[in-house]
């Protein structure tokens, strides 16, 4: 179960005799057990500061923040995440890399090992899982970030932009493989993403948020069933329709 909720949520950077910066206001939303929802927003937003917040990685200043109702206080493998920027240990394989968080727990190597095979199968890297990360493309070291990630059997799986640094192609099959994913395992998706077609083809709602400091500008509701056309004139409409609000944002700053 991954139900989480935003309460009143700031964020403020201070710096020794500096106003600081605020970088999140007054966010509240929920996120709804086995919910897919994507944020979205201009750069600066406090995206990032939101996610990490949630993945108890960062402190807010002021607001709470709670998963199954139990306030987040600090980093949690209920909680996992995928960044941006390829972060796997350049000195493990990557059968060795998705069973790090196991081990972290105490479980032995060999078990580990036996028990995340399912992982490395589910993102496709079966026949790469003795391979170190140099040896494998950007898309590759997203998938097994992606099965790091799930073999902690997270209940919330917080993602920063992780199809940000991939060439169109490769992203668009990594966003099909993520969606058959969610389907075939429970989990809660918070997905960040500077692209609105990615938002609209994976979420059931799309948070924007506005210029900084950042806060709830709307929220949209992608009620179109999966798998979804890139193309169908409905998911243009919303496109436009998120493009616009994305829009005044930009003009405001
Ligand atoms: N550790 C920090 N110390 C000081 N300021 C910070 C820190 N982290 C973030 N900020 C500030 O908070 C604001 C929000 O940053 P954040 O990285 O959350 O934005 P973002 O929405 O993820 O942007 P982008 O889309 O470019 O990734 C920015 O103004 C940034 O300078
Ligand atoms: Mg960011």
């Amino acid at each position: 179960m991954g139900r989480v909720s935003i309460k009143n949520v700031s964020r403020i950077f201070k710096k020794e005799n500096k106003s600081g910066t605020e970088a999140l206001q007054n966010v509240s939303f929920d996120v709804e057990d086995g919910e897919f929802v994507c944020l979205l927003g201009p750069s600066g937003c406090g995206k990032t500061t939101l996610l990490r917040i949630i993945a108890g990685l960062e402190t807010q200043t002021s607001g709470d923040i709670t998963l199954n109702g139990v306030s987040i206080t600090g980093p949690d493998p209920k909680r996992g995440m995928v960044f941006q920027q390829y972060s796997l240990f350049p000195w493990r394989t990557v059968i060795d890399n998705v069973t790090f968080g196991l081990e972290m727990q105490g479980i032995d190597k060999a078990e580990s090992r036996r028990s995340v095979e399912k992982y490395i199968e589910l993102v496709g890297l079966k026949q790469f899982k003795n391979s170190y990360p140099y040896e494998l493309s950007g898309g590759m070291q997203q998938r097994a970030a992606i099965a790091r990630a799930l073999a902690n059997e997270p209940e919330v799986l917080l993602m920063d932009e992780p199809f940000g640094a991939l060439d169109a192609q490769t992203r668009n099959i990594l966003q099909d493989e993520l969606l058959r994913i969610w389907e075939q395992r429970h989990v809660t998706f918070i997905f960040v993403t500077h692209s609105v077609d990615e938002a609209v083809v994976l979420s059931d709602r799309i948070v924007v948020m506005t210029a900084r400091p950042g806060k709830i500008k709307e929220i949209v509701e992608v009620d179109l069933p999966r798998p979804r056309s890139r193309t169908s004139p409905e998911v243009n409409r919303l496109r436009d329709r998120v493009l616009k609000l994305l829009q005044e944002e930009r003009f405001k700053r």
